[in-house]
């Protein structure tokens, strides 16, 4: 299969108005040229960023405002996208977590986590491979679940969970598909410096987390060359690799302790 070529194309990335969505659109944008259409709830960010790149790097841009732990709105606004046929690509990142005890985390929380990262990503995922299969045309999809997928964390426990779904869900569909010029891929990044990683809980462990630059390339990367599943960054890989010799309680036993002290020093550094 060849591989994607962004230039002059529509590319929708999901969660676009900070993190690792805002810099893989800079990056989609400078770098391959490609045509985006953005979509978050904070319109404000996305019309910032809409600005700067039609001026800079010379793309075509959209801004779709959307609450994806709404269903409603998630079908809407992929009425809206698909509805000129255009759409070449599409990165599935947005995403939320919660990083605590589980028993704190409310009813609510968890809801809207779910919706946000599981619901709202196999719902786009069916429209968006459905209409992929049914006109035969080149693209690709890019899901962006996490290594707590590989390694659940203690302390993101539902998270894991719903990064774990995604990738288990993606991985099995990308089987089912005929249409031999698309491709669906899934991400699998470690830490990463974005504002999900900016609260005091998370201080303790900055040392480990990636930055968002190297994160967004490699997940491009993944994307163009139309990867199965694909984990940034060699010292991931290796320790990945290494992680999988051993018992899965023994690395997840040890990854509690680390997460429960910057847990610890976070609460410490409140009072
Ligand atoms: N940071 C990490 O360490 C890390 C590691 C592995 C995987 N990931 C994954 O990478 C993806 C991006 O996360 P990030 O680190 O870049 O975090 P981030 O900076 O917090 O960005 C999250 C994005 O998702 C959007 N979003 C959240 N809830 C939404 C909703 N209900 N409807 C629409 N958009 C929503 C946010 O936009 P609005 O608030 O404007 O809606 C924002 O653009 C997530 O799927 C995350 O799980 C992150």
């Amino acid at each position: 299969m060849s591989k994607l070529q962004f230039k002059d194309k529509w590319i929708l990335i999901t969660g676009a108005s900070s993190g690792l969505g805002e810099e893989m659109a800079r990056q989609l944008a400078h770098q391959h040229k490609a045509n985006l259409v953005l979509l978050a709830r904070r319109k404000e960010k996305l019309d910032q960023l809409k600005t700067e790149l039609e001026k800079e790097a010379d793309v075509s841009v959209k801004v779709v405002v959307a609450d994806l732990s709404d269903l409603n709105e998630v079908d809407k606004a992929l009425d809206e996208i698909l509805s000129d046929g255009q759409l070449y690509g599409a990165i599935l990142n947005a995403g939320v977590t919660y990083f605590g005890r589980h028993v704190d985390l409310t009813w609510e929380q968890f809801q809207i986590m779910l919706q946000t990262n599981v619901v709202s990503v196999v719902r786009m995922t069916n429209r968006l491979v459905n209409h992929f299969e049914t006109s035969g045309n080149e693209g690709g999809v890019l899901i962006v679940s996490s290594m707590a997928a590989l390694f659940p964390v203690p302390y993101q426990s539902a998270y894991s969970g719903t990064k774990a779904f995604i990738l288990s869900f993606a991985t099995a569909l990308t089987h089912e598909i005929k249409n031999p010029r698309f491709s669906l891929s899934i991400y699998a990044p470690g830490g990463i410096v974005t504002e999900m990683t900016a609260g005091d809980n998370f201080h303790d462990l900055q040392g480990w987390l990636m930055p968002v630059k190297q994160a967004a390339n490699e997940g491009i990367y993944a994307f163009q060359t139309r990867k199965g599943i694909y984990v940034p960054g060699v010292l991931n890989r290796v320790g990945g690799f290494f992680m999988n010799l051993m018992p899965k309680s023994f690395i997840t036993g040890k990854m509690s302790k680390v997460y429960e002290k910057a847990l610890i020093k976070a609460g410490a550094k409140d009072k």
